[in-house]
């Protein structure tokens, strides 16, 4: 499948990515720099926090207790937010854009 990455300076990015592996693990292999994903993806840092385009917010899997819990500790929550580790990429997320939050 293939997303769109926003990163904070405003970059475009097209990123082609295997089916099955998180948002968070294929910005990170695809050489953006701007996810620390401190804990490695077990739901315990926010520091994968990603913006989701309205178009694509519906299709992800809902937002657990736990992952909606940590994104209130962030001073950049907004409705688009998500943790990039908490999403599983497949086919049918193909085209999804995604921005980078600010750091915090
Ligand atoms: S990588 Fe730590 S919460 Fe996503």
């Amino acid at each position: 499948m293939k997303f769109t990455l926003r990163t904070r300076l405003g970059r475009a990015v097209t990123v082609q990515s295997p089916d099955g592996v998180s948002l968070m693990e294929a910005i990170r292999a695809s050489g953006v720099d701007e996810i620390l994903a401190l804990c490695g993806g077990c739901l315990s840092c926010a520091t994968c926090h990603v913006y989701i385009d309205p178009p694509f917010k519906n299709r992800l899997p809902p937002m657990s207790e736990d992952e909606a819990a940590l994104l209130d500790t962030s001073t950049h929550r907004n409705e688009h937010s998500r943790l990039s580790c908490q999403i599983v990429l497949t086919s049918d997320l193909d085209g999804l854009e995604a921005t980078v939050a600010p750091e915090e």
